[in-house]
């Protein structure tokens, strides 16, 4: 039997290329790995935490969908999914809710940050949490568990969710006698934190992102907009800058090689921002033309979706009822 790899991601914003580098490009190369099936999905139900109006979250969860499949996703070898499209989850995690620890939530990094924020200001500790942020590792564990995971590929920042769906997962097989695969995560250290044009994490709350499909003119704006030192043109530059981390992504190994002798003699930094725009837009042109196309053609991903969900619900409804069972709810 092979081993599931599954992982997720939540519509909150336009996709950015921390998004890609971090996240989007490993899961596909996984996918390539046949000792895996592979089931990756957009978590709509988790990013409801974080959107103010439900046209946000139209507009994020199709250009999310349209990014996976540019970048390469195969639907035929992923079943590629909505979250809210298969109703098993919730259930899930109604019953998953009964074998949770308040105290594990109450450990939990993001409703942690938000207590300490609000007592900081001086405001009462759950001051705006709702139970969507407090729930929200049992839902993640109800994604998990439900498609019998094994691994979870994620960034260093999911780690806790995934240790949390794993003490769950043994909770539960504990109460109740074996019912869940046990899963793990998987950490892709090499992927480290892509910076932003500011120098901090790349990220849409710090409003510093590339997104990954914008047009040429933007993207040949934005790296334009990169902080640079005060060098001059012709003084030695050093690699150790946001620049190079980005030509370091987009760049053959020919490429990246060329430019670190050009920067050992010193190109202009107008220069290496040249070089940079070329080789990013080389990169991402094939795929920004792809995910133009399933923009205009979006009939074409909600097909695709649809026959995921149909596929995923097949093993939801299974690993379901082997929970019910175990519960006592059905024979
Ligand atoms: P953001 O910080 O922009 O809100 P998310 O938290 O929605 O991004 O992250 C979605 C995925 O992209 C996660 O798996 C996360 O680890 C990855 N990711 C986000 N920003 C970066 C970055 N700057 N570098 C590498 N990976 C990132
Ligand atoms: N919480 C994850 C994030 O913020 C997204 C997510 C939801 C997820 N469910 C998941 C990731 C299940 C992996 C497995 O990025």
């Amino acid at each position: 039997m092979k081993s599931i790899v599954l992982t997720g991601i939540k519509p909150t914003g336009t996709p950015h290329i921390g998004n890609y580098v971090g996240a989007i490009k490993q899961a596909i190369e996984m996918s390539e790995n046949s000792e895996y099936d592979n089931f990756y999905f957009i978590a709509d139900y988790h990013s409801l935490n974080a959107l103010k109006t439900s046209e946000e979250l139209k507009t994020y969860t199709k250009e999310l969908a349209c990014t996976w499949l540019a970048c390469g996703l195969n639907p035929e070898k992923v079943v590629f999914y909505r979250q809210s499209r298969i109703p098993e989850t919730t259930e899930l995690c109604w019953i998953l809710m009964n074998v949770t620890p308040k105290g594990l939530m109450d450990r939990a990094h993001a409703y942690k940050a938000s207590v300490q924020a609000n007592l900081e200001k001086g405001a009462d500790a759950d001051d705006g949490v709702n139970m969507g942020l407090y729930n929200y590792p049992i839902l993640m564990a109800a994604d998990i568990l439900l498609f019998n995971t094994k691994f979870v590929p994620v960034g260093q920042d999911q780690k806790q969710h995934v240790e949390m769906a794993r003490d769950i997962a043994k909770y539960f097989n504990k109460k109740y006698g074996y019912t869940f695969v046990v899963p793990q995560e998987k950490i892709q250290e090499e992927s480290a934190t892509l910076l932003g044009l500011d120098g901090r994490k790349m990220s849409k709350s710090y409003g510093n992102q590339i997104p990954l499909f914008c047009d040429e003119g933007t993207l040949k704006k934005l790296i334009s907009s990169i902080k640079t030192d005060s060098s001059l043109p012709t003084e030695p530059k050093s690699t150790n800058c946001v620049l190079f981390d980005y030509i370091k992504v987009f760049g053959s190994p020919e490429k990246i090689n060329e430019m670190e002798k050009r920067f050992a003699e010193g190109i202009s930094w107008a220069d290496a921002k040249k070089e940079l725009f070329e080789m990013a837009n080389e990169y991402i042109k094939p795929m920004r033309e792809k995910y133009n196309y399933y923009m205009e053609h979006f009939d074409e991903v909600e097909s695709l979706l649809k026959l995921g969900e149909e596929k995923a619900r097949v093993i939801a409804k299974e690993t379901l009822e082997r929970a019910r069972k175990a519960v006592g709810v059905i024979d």
